[in-house]
């Protein structure tokens, strides 16, 4: 579940305190595929920092040199100016990960589990079960907090992975997609749990699909492709980047779409892309009060739209837009 199990309190902050992460030109191969390529990351002490890419963009990989977990190929990388890899003993007493999967004992309860690691932390049983119940209480476990984890539902194994995490408050968080494939509701929840643990004074690393995500939570953010940092900034920044909105238009006759894109283009002012298998033609929207003219003209063309969306960005749309491909 947790892979902090090193007993924490040896380290207090190096010298470069300012940033609790630096890392430069990171590289991880695994045969002949370089799942980090090159990576640059500097996190702020103090701030909740997003890397926003699509699966197998990288993130566990450049998560794990980070967390000492794995050995960079190439580059370097400080948690708060210590070296990953000279002195990961320092490090890991600095920094608390989560799994993207839990994976704790089935047959133990929630309870047991925390404070079984509580107790690998270094903790007495007695501050071990204390720590258990703020945490059961704090994720809103507390009902199934005596039943065996095998009858435990994803959010709630999410949140305990979370809680387990957090049986010391680490200076620096790392947290691996901690909302993948939850319903939305218990998404919310997770990020309400991110802001009060941000609340307390931890720097957050956060990895995730979802660019509404890192917008919620993240102060900066990292777009990551192909293991490489394609755009960062912050998500007001991102955002001016890809257009406020995307606007999608799909032609009743296929053979109208390419004249869909051109008027689309100039009506927009915003260069439109062409779906071709689809038939599909989206566009930036930074102005919703064009979409009426640009109805009006495709009406005095004839063309008849078979459907018409106007969709916020997701990370689809700042990847059209950053990477130029589909
Ligand atoms: N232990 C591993 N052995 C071989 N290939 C790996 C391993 N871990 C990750 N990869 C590959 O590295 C790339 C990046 O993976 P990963 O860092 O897990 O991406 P993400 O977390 O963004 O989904 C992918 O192509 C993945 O298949
Ligand atoms: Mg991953």
């Amino acid at each position: 579940m947790t892979t902090t199990l090193a007993a924490r309190g040896a380290a207090t902050p190096g010298p470069a305190t300012d940033l609790a992460i630096d890392a430069r030109g990171l590289v991880k191969r695994f045969g002949d595929n370089t799942a980090v390529d090159g990576v640059d990351l500097q996190v702020p002490t103090g701030s909740v920092y997003g890397v926003l890419g699509p699966n197998g963009a990288g993130k566990t990989t450049t998560v794990s040199m980070l967390a000492t977990l794995l050995r960079p190929d190439a580059g370097s990388a400080t948690v708060f100016g210590y070296d990953v890899v000279d002195d990961a003993v320092a490090v890991r007493s600095l920094i608390g990960v989560t799994g993207q999967y839990a994976s704790v004992d089935e047959d133990l309860s929630a309870r047991q589990n925390l404070v079984l690691f509580g107790r690998l932390l270094g903790k007495s049983r007695s501050a071990s079960k204390a720590r258990a119940d703020e945490l059961l209480a704090d994720f809103a476990l507390e009902e199934a907090a005596d039943r065996p984890l095998k009858d435990f539902s994803g959010g709630m194994r999410r949140r305990l992975d979370l809680a387990a995490s957090l049986i010391d408050t680490p200076p620096l968080l790392f947290l691996d997609e901690p909302t993948t494939g939850l319903d939305p509701r218990t998404r919310a929840q997770m990020w309400e749990t991110i802001r009060k643990l941000v609340a307390h004074g931890s720097t957050v690393l956060l990895t995730t699909q979802y660019l509404d995500e890192a917008d919620q939570l993240a102060d900066r953010i990292a777009v990551i492709d192909r293991g490489r940092v394609i755009a960062d900034g912050t998500a007001d920044e991102l955002k001016q980047s890809v257009g406020t909105s995307t606007l999608t238009l799909t032609p009743v006759d296929r053979a109208d779409a390419s004249t869909v894109a051109e008027l689309a283009e100039s009506v927009l002012g915003e260069p439109a892309v062409l779906s071709a298998e689809a038939g599909r033609v989206t566009a930036p929207l930074h102005r919703q009060d064009l979409v009426p003219d640009l109805l009006i003209a495709l009406r005095e063309r004839d063309i008849t739209v078979d459907e018409i969306a106007v969709s916020k960005p997701s990370l689809d749309e700042v990847f059209l837009t950053i990477t130029g491909r589909d």
